[in-house]
C-alpha cells in the first residue's frame, strides 16, 4: 500500500491544496479531538459501502451530539468524487483510501463545550492516498502482533465511536513498534479479546463438536462494528464456516488455526505471529487467503 502524498483536500466543499493550511487553529477536531471520522475504499471509480460508513459516521456524531448538515450523503458522494478525480483516482483503475473527518467546527471560546444554545457548524474534510499494490501487509507473510497494556472498558459509551481523540490508538502502534511488531491488539478490562488499532479480529477454530468456526469478539467486547466484520461474517456462513460472535480469550487465540485482521482498505490480513509465538504453522492459513480473496474481488469487481 502506497503512502504517495495526496496533492489536494476537499475541506467544506473547495478543494484545497494539500499543503495550504486548510481549517481553524480554533477548530475543536484540532483543541480536542471533538470529532469523528472514517476510512473506506474506492476502486475502480467505485466507492465500497458508502451507505454503511455513512450510517457509522452519523452514529459516532449522534454520540458527541455533533450536528450534521441535513444533506450529509450528497455533500460526501460529491465530494468523494470531485476529490477522487482530481487526485487521478477515480477511473476504472483508479484505487484509493478515503478519510472522511468530520469535527464540531471552530469556536472560539475556551472549555470542553460550548452551551447547548449556540450552533457550531462542523467542519468536513475529505483526504484520499492512492492503494498502489494489493493493500494491506504481503498476504505471503502475514503481520506479527502484540498485547497492548491498554485496556478497553465495555461499559465505556464511547468504545464503539470512531471519533478523532486516537491517543490510545497511536500509543498502541508505538507499543507494536517497540515490540518488533506490526500492529496490536486489545483486550477488554476483564481480558477478553477486543480488536486490533484499526481492525476486527478473527479466529479460524474447530469448535468442540467438530465444526470449523470463524470467531470474532462480539459487539459487546468494545469494538468497533466494522463494515468489513459484517460482510465478512456473511461470508463465512456462504462459503460454509460457521460464524461465532463472543466473548473470546487469550487461551481461543493461542488455540486457533488462523487469525486474522479486517478493515475496509487493508481488506483482510493474515496474522502469523502472536506475542512472539506463531499462529498454526506461521504462513497464512488456506481460510484467510480464501477470504482475503473473495474480499479483493467483491471490492474490485462489485
Ligand atoms: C478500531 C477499529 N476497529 C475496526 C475497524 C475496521 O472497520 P471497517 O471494516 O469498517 O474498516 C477500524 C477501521 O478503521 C478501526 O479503526
Amino acid at each position: 500500500m502506497s503512502n504517495a502524498a495526496p496533492r489536494w483536500a476537499w475541506v467544506d466543499g473547495v478543494l484545497l491544496a494539500a499543503d495550504a493550511r486548510h481549517i481553524s487553529a480554533f477548530d475543536r477536531g484540532f483543541q480536542l479531538g471533538d470529532g469523528v471520522f472514517e476510512t473506506l475504499r474506492a476502486a475502480g471509480g467505485r466507492v465500497t459501502e458508502l451507505a454503511e460508513h455513512t450510517a457509522r459516521l452519523r452514529g459516532s456524531a449522534d454520540g458527541l451530539a455533533i450536528e450534521l448538515p441535513d444533506d450529509l450523503d450528497t455533500r460526501l458522494a460529491t465530494g468523494i468524487d470531485n476529490l477522487l478525480a482530481a487526485e487521478g483516482l477515480g477511473g476504472p483503475n483508479g484505487d484509493a483510501s478515503v478519510r472522511i473527518t468530520v469535527t464540531r467546527g471552530p469556536w472560539m471560546s475556551r472549555g470542553l463545550l460550548p452551551a447547548s444554545d449556540e450552533r457550531l457548524t462542523a467542519t468536513i474534510v475529505i483526504q484520499a492516498w492512492p492503494v498502489t499494490a494489493a493493500p494491506g501487509t504481503t498476504p505471503a507473510h502475514g503481520i506479527s502482533a502484540v498485547s497492548s497494556r491498554v485496556r478497553r472498558d465495555p461499559g465505556n459509551p464511547l468504545a464503539t465511536l470512531k471519533t478523532t481523540s486516537r491517543a490510545d490508538y497511536v500509543y498502541a502502534k508505538l507499543e507494536a513498534r517497540r515490540a518488533g511488531a506490526d500492529d496490536t491488539l486489545f483486550f477488554t478490562v476483564d481480558g477478553h479479546l477486543s480488536e486490533a488499532t484499526s481492525a476486527n479480529v478473527f479466529l479460524i477454530r474447530r469448535a468442540a463438536d467438530g465444526v470449523l468456526e470463524l470467531a470474532t469478539p462480539s459487539l459487546t467486547c468494545a469494538i468497533l462494528a466494522g463494515t468489513t466484520r459484517s460482510w465478512i461474517l456473511r461470508w463465512a456462513a456462504s462459503v460454509g464456516l460457521r460464524p461465532h460472535e463472543g466473548q473470546l480469550t487469550r487461551a481461543d487465540l493461542a488455540a486457533a488455526e488462523e487469525v486474522f485482521l479486517t478493515a475496509s482498505v487493508a481488506g483482510v490480513v493474515p496474522v502469523v505471529r502472536l506475542d512472539g509465538q506463531l499462529v498454526g504453522d506461521g504462513q497464512p492459513g488456506p481460510w484467510t487467503l480464501r477470504a482475503r480473496a473473495n474480499r479483493e474481488a467483491y471490492i474490485t469487481q462489485a
